[in-house]
This record gives C-alpha cells, structure tokens and sequence, in this order.
C-alpha cells in the first residue's frame, strides 16, 4: 500500500517538502492551498519532472480537502512567514487561525494521521493542532530541532573542515531565540565540540545558530528559510513512514519529561510509524536546566497570550 502525505500550504517550504518526497518516494503527495492555481501547477510541475527525477510518486494539487482522505501524514506549512524585523512570535494571532482552521478541515478525514507542525511560532503551533485534532501526544510533533540541529552541524562541519556527515548536533528547547543548543552532547566523530572547539569560537555558532532563522530572512527580505527546513521535514517524514525510529530533537508535548509539564518543547524523541513512540530524557547541568526552564518560560507566555486572543 503506498504512502500519503497530505502537505498543507504551497509556499516555498510546502512545495519544498512535497518535491523531496516524492523524490524520495516517501509516497504520493497532496498539496493543498487556498490560491486557485497554486497548489496544482506545482503539483503538475513537480509531477511532470518525475521522468527525469525517475520517481513513481503522485502529486495532486487542491484547494480543498478532499484528496487528503486517508493521509498517513499531514504536515502543516500554512501560514504567514516572518518579514524582515519580525519575530515569530508576531505572527502568532494569524497563524493560529489559520492552523486551527486546517486542523479542522483535516482531521476528520485523516482520524489516524501523524501531524508535523511547521508553521511558526512552531511551539505555540502545535498546542493550537494538539487542541483541535483531540489527537493524542504522540501523533503531534514540531518540526523544529531537526533544523536547529542541521544548522548547527552545518556550522561545525565548516569551522573544522570536515564531513557534515561526521557531526552531530544537539538542540533542545523552543524553536526561538531561547532555543538550547547543547554543545556538550554535540560531536564530531563522537567527539564532543567543546573538545574540538575553543569556547569563543563555540559561542559564535551556537549564536548564529540560535539566530539561523533570523540571518536568513534578513537575507532573503522577502521571506524566510525553505530549503533546510523541507529537509528537516521531510528527515521527519522518512523516520515515521519506513518506521526507522531515528532520535531526533522534535517539539513534543511533555507532561513531566524534564520537569515540564503540559507544554510542547524540543526534546529528543523516538519517531516511528507511531509518531512520537519515546521522549528520550537526558541528564542536564543546572546551567543547562535553566536555559530549558527560560526557554519552556518563553514559550508558556506565548501559549497564555494566545488563549487570551480572539482567534
Ligand atoms: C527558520 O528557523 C522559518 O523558523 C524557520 O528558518
């Protein structure tokens, strides 16, 4: 039986992730988005590549949700990106309505999905898609970490002149300016960074890291990142659809884990056919815990801001 992911939004990131699955064959591909056109002439553009890509994965494109029946996946790209000068946090208002709304519409139709939530702010995201799928913990997860932890490695790869495929990199925390990125479990080799890398040098690329988002949309000026974040998703795709049960720093709702309770945050977590199948807990240093608890602090005070709104 092949494979379904339904990708909601036809943007720069949704149609990204759509070309890499189907050439990948992760499965078939629906890309759903309001504008008439847009989701189907990208479709029938990635569609019509595949004889030279030399995939068999269908793409349909629609406005409307019907051809998303029976999703394995659904990954939610719909929203508004950052435009220079604005956190992702600004965008909380509209985004959540318009992730409530595609929760809505989707749902019935995929009752047994996995969702990822791409649209930012990413941790925020996922309590509105918690909330409105009743879906349980496990089959709702954030896309965030895995880019965090890309651009990291990115980084590292870089300042030592090795492979990308040597390194590792850990990221815990919101997807945001107080994300965590944790040097002592990030390797090379498995050699820890903070033995390869003097202190000063690691402050700047867990910085820019911290920043990654951010140094892209000031480049870009007119949108944000889309590239590495399809890779991202679709890492996470990959891992649920052929059950390969990867680790890897997600948004996952904790109810303890790490002292935290009822609150999406990026740990390391186990993602299987069954969505989020292990929350991984690793031991922290004080330093290191209360950068989390800033972190689950930031995103709290969006997650309480957002229930205060007229959405
Ligand atoms: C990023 O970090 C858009 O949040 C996304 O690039």
């Amino acid at each position: 039986m092949r494979k379904k992911v339904t990708v909601v939004g036809a943007g720069n990131v949704g149609a990204t992730v759509a070309q890499r699955i189907a050439e990948k064959e992760l499965g078939d591909v629906v890309l759903i988005a309001r504008t008439k056109g847009l989701p189907q002439g990208k479709a029938l553009d990635l569609q019509e590549a595949a004889p030279i890509e030399r995939h068999d994965a269908k793409l349909v494109g629609a406005n409307t949700y019907e051809a998303s029946e029976g999703s394995d996946v659904v990954v939610v790209t719909a929203g508004a990106a950052r435009k220079p000068g604005m956190s992702r946090d600004d965008l909380l208002a509209i985004n959540a309505k318009t992730v409530r709304g595609v929760i809505e519409q989707v749902t019935p139709l995929s009752p047994d999905a996995i969702l990822i939530v791409v649209t930012n702010p990413l941790d925020a995201m996922c309590h509105v898609a918690l909330e409105t799928s009743k879906f349980p913990r496990s089959r709702v997860v954030g896309m965030a970490g895995v880019l965090d932890a890309a651009r990291l490695r990115s980084f590292i790869a870089t300042e030592l002149n090795v492979s990308v495929e040597s390194t590792h990199a850990f990221v815990l925390g919101g997807h945001g300016d107080t994300m965590v990125p944790l040097p002592r479990y990030s390797t090379v080799a498995g050699i820890p960074i903070t033995e390869l890398i003097p202190k000063d040098r690691l402050d700047t690329l867990v910085k820019r890291t911290r920043e990654g988002g951010a140094e892209i949309v000031s480049l870009l000026k007119t949108g944000s990142a889309y590239y590495a974040p399809a890779s991202a998703v679709v890492e996470m795709v990959g891992s649920i659809l052929k059950d390969k049960k990867k680790i890897l720093p997600c948004a996952a709702y904790l109810q303890g884990e790490y002292g935290i309770q009822d609150l999406f945050l990026g740990v390391p977590v186990k993602l299987g056919k069954g969505g989020i199948e292990e929350i991984i807990e690793v031991t922290l240093t004080d330093e290191e815990r209360s950068a989390l608890e800033k972190s689950a602090d930031a995103v709290r005070s969006l997650v309480e801001a957002m229930k205060k709104m007229e959405l």
